[in-house]
C-alpha cells in the first residue's frame, strides 16, 4: 500500500530515494519522508504532508546529502495523513524506519513499550517497531541480531527497512507479507517494496521471500530465511523494456491506458490463440493435464479484478458447462469453505501483491482444491509465484489507480480459460470454440472502434457535471460490466454510484429515480434486450434520464430523455470487454468536468497490500 525506498552507496542517495518514491507514488500518496545518515554524521530526517512533490520542494530548500538513507510514501492505516505520522519514524535520534503494512499488536506493544519509558510522537502502529528495536539494540548491539528479535514479537504483516547512525554501513530490511527487493549495483544496493522504483539505478534484483531478513552492504548481501537459516536468493535480470512511464500524448495515465486497450488485448492474446482452437499449454505445462480434471471453478479477487470474475462466472457455465462461484478476498478469507470436489481455484489480480487475494490463496492451499491459477499482470508477484498454474495479463504497466487496461486483459484471459477448460473437458458445443477464436482476433480492431467514440462520450459527460448519485443497470454478463463502470465512476469523480441487473431495479431502487439520478445501461443486442428495455422503461416513467450504450442493431433511439450511444455490433459473448470502455471514458470525462485527481484519487492506492 505504502512504498519503501532504501540505499546505501558511495555516492549521495537523497534524489535516488526521492526518484523511487516517484515512481512508488502509485501505491500511496497521503504522505511522504526520508531518512539520511548524513555527511555530517547525523541521522536527519524530512516529511512532508501531500504528495512526494511537496518533500522534494522541501529537500530543495533545505537538501539532506548522505550515502544511507531510507524512504517512504504513504497510504494512511493508523493515524490521519499528517506530518507527524508520516515515516520515517525514529527512536532517539539514531534509529529511523519504515514499514509498510499493519502490526496487529501495535496497542499492546505501545503499553508496554510506553511502560519502560519509550514516548511516542505518531499516532501509528510503525512508531512501535522503532522503540521496540531500540529496546532490543540494548540486549544486542547488532541491528541485524536486533531486528530478528523484533519480528518475533510483531503480529501482522510487513515489510520493513532500518537504519542506524550508530551502524551506518548496512541497511537492514525484513519482509513478511509486504513485498520487498533488493536492487543490485556495482559498489551500491539498493532497496524497495516494488523493483519499479529502482529501475532507474539497477536491472538486477532479488527478492524477499516470506520471513527473510537481509542486511544490506555497498558491496555485499546477506540472507536469513524464516528459519534463521542463511539462504541465498536468486538474482535476477529484468528485461521488460516495453514499459512506458509517461503520458505520450494524453492528458492523464488514465485515459492513456484507456487507449492502450487494443494493443494489451492482442499482447494477451499472442502466442495463445491456434488456428481454431486456444492453446492450453499458454496457462502452464501442467495445464491439460489438471483442467481435464475440473468440475468446479471458485474465483477469488477483489475490486475491479472481482468484477472480472463475475464475468467470467456467466462465461463458465454458459460455455463450458462448469459451475461457478465467485468471492470477493477479504469475505473468502475468513469464511469457512465448503470446497466442492475437484475445483479449481482461480485468483485474479492485477498487481498479484493485493493482501486478501493472497492470504485467500493461501488459505485455498489448505482447503483441498484441486489446484490454484493466477490471473495476473505482474510475472514477478507473490501470486503468480505461489499459484500452480499462470495465465500473465500483459497489460503492461497500469499507473492510473483506476484500473483499466488490467480488467480488460483479465476478461481476455478469462474467456480463454473459459475455453481452455471447456475444450479439454470436451463441453464446448460444436464450432463454438473456434468461432470465439475468431471474434477473439478480431477484438482489438473492435476495441479501436469503440475508443473512436471519444469525443461522444465526452459531451455525454456533460450531463453528470452536476449530479451526485447514479445508477448503472446491465443484465446477464453485463451486470458485472454496469457494476465496473459505477467503481470506475465512484473511484475517479466521487459521484455516488450503484449498480443493478436492470430486472431488480423494481425491487427497492426504482424508488430513488428522479430527473437528477442519470441512469446509465449497457444494452448489446442479446435476448435479454426486449427485457432491458421494458425495465428502462420504468425509469423514463419516473422522469429519470437515461444513458444508453446500445448495439447499433438494437433498434434503439434518441428520445426526450434517453441518449442512446451506438456501440458496434460485437458477438454477445465479448460484449462485456467492448462495453466497458465507454463506461471507462465516462468516468473519466466526467472526473475531469469535476476537476479531481483522476490518476491518483482521493483515499485509494493501486496496491492494496494491507488488510
Ligand atoms: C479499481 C481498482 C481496484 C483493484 C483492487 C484489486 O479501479 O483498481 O478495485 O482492482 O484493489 O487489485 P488487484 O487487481 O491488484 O488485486
Amino acid at each position: 500500500m505504502c512504498g519503501i525506498v532504501g540505499a546505501v552507496a558511495e555516492r549521495n542517495i537523497t534524489a535516488i530515494l526521492l526518484e523511487g518514491l516517484k515512481r512508488l507514488e502509485y501505491r500511496g500518496y497521503d504522505s511522504a519522508g526520508v531518512a539520511v545518515f548524513t555527511n555530517n554524521g547525523t541521522l536527519e530526517r524530512m516529511r512532508r504532508n501531500g504528495k512526494v512533490a511537496e518533500l522534494e520542494q522541501a529537500l530543495a530548500g533545505e537538501p539532506l546529502v548522505g550515502r544511507l538513507g531510507i524512504a517512504h510514501t504513504r497510504w494512511a492505516t493508523h493515524g490521519a495523513p499528517c506530518e507527524r505520522n508520516a515515516h520515517p519514524h525514529f527512536s532517539g535520534s539514531d534509529l529511523a524506519v519504515v514499514h509498510n503494512g499493519i502490526i496487529e499488536n501495535h496497542e499492546a506493544l505501545r503499553e508496554q513499550l510506553k511502560g519502560l519509558g519509550y514516548v511516542f510522537t505518531s499516532d501509528t502502529d510503525t512508531e512501535v517497531i522503532a522503540h521496540l528495536l531500540n529496546h532490543k539494540l540494548k540486549d544486542n548491539n547488532d541491528l541485524t541480531a536486533a531486528l530478528k528479535a523484533t519480528v518475533k514479537e510483531l503480529h501482522g504483516a510487513y515489510g520493513l527497512a532500518v537504519i542506524s547512525a550508530k551502524q551506518p554501513d548496512r541497511l537492514v530490511a525484513a519482509r513478511s507479507g509486504s513485498p520487498l527487493v533488493i536492487g543490485l549495483g556495482l559498489g551500491e544496493n539498493f532497496l524497495a517494496s516494488d523493483q519499479l522504483a529502482l529501475r532507474q539505478v539497477t536491472d538486477r534484483f532479488m527478492y524477499l521471500e516470506e520471513g527473510d531478513i537481509a542486511e544490506i552492504h555497498r558491496d555485499s548481501v546477506q540472507i536469513w530465511d524464516v528459519t534463521g537459516q542463511s539462504v541465498q536468493r536468486e538474482a535476477v535480470q529484468y528485461s521488460d523494456g516495453a514499459e512506458a512511464a509517461d503520458k505520450g500524448e494524453y492528458r492523464h495515465y488514465m485515459l492513456k491506458e484507456i487507449h492502450e486497450q487494443p494493443a494489451v488485448v492482442q499482447r494477451t492474446l499472442e502466442n495463445r490463440l491456434g488456428q481454431d482452437h486456444v492453446l492450453v499449454q499458454a496457462f502452464g505445462p501442467q495445464a491439460a493435464e489438471l483442467f481435464a480434471k475440473v468440475r468446479n471453478v471458485q474465483i477469488v479477487a477483489c475490486g475491479t479484478s472481482y468484477h472480472a470474475g463475475m464475468v467470467a462466472r456467466y462465461w463458465l457455465e454458459s460455455l463450458a458447462g462448469i459451475p461457478c462461484q465467485v468471492e470477493v478476498a477479504s469475505e473468502f478469507r475468513y469464511r469457512k469453505v465448503v470446497v466442492q470436489p475437484d475445483t479449481l481455484f482461480v485468483s485474479i489480480s492485477q498487481s498479484g501483491e493485493t493482501a486478501d487475494t493472497l492470504a485467500a490463496l493461501r488459505n485455498a492451499k489448505e482447503l483441498g482444491f484441486l489446484g490454484s491459477l493466477a490471473i495476473c499482470n505482474v510475472g514477478i508477484s507473490s501470486l503468480v509465484r505461489e499459484s500452480d498454474l499462470t495465465l500473465l495479463t500483459h497489460a503492461g504497466r497500469e499507473i492510473g489507480v483506476a484500473s483499466t487496461k488490467a480488467f480488460t486483459t483479465q476478461l481476455v484471459g478469462l474467456l480463454l480459460l473459459t475455453l481452455s477448460l471447456g475444450q479439454v473437458r470436451g463441453t464446448l458445443q460444436a464450432g463454438v470454440e473456434a468461432q470465439l477464436v475468431e471474434e477473439l482476433r478480431r477484438l482489438p480492431a473492435r476495441l479501436g472502434e469503440a475508443l473512436a467514440m471519444d469525443t461522444t462520450v465526452e459531451k455525454v459527460a456533460q450531463l453528470f457535471a452536476d449530479k451526485h448519485h447514479t445508477l448503472f443497470l446491465g443484465r446477464g454478463a453485463q451486470f458485472p460490466v454496469a457494476m465496473e463502470g459505477a467503481l470506475k465512476l465512484k473511484e475517479i469523480s466521487y459521484i455516488h454510484a450503484e449498480a443493478y441487473p436492470a430486472g431488480e431495479l423494481k425491487h427497492g431502487p426504482l424508488a430513488l429515480v428522479d430527473s437528477d439520478m442519470p441512469v446509465v445501461t449497457v444494452a448489446p443486442n442479446n435476448e435479454l434486450l426486449e427485457k432491458l428495455k421494458s425495465n428502462l422503461q420504468e425509469v423514463r416513467a419516473r422522469g429519470g434520464e437515461l444513458i444508453v450504450f446500445a448495439d447499433e442493431q438494437a433498434g434503439m433511439t434518441n428520445g426526450e430523455g434517453t441518449h442512446v450511444i451506438n456501440m458496434p455490433h460485437i458477438h454477445d459473448v465479448l460484449a462485456p470487454i467492448l462495453y466497458t470502455l465507454p463506461l471507462q471514458l465516462l468516468s473519466y470525462y466526467v472526473a475531469v468536468l469535476k476537476g479531481t485527481d483522476v490518476d491518483q484519487p482521493r483515499n485509494l492506492a493501486k496496491s492494496v497490500t494491507v488488510e
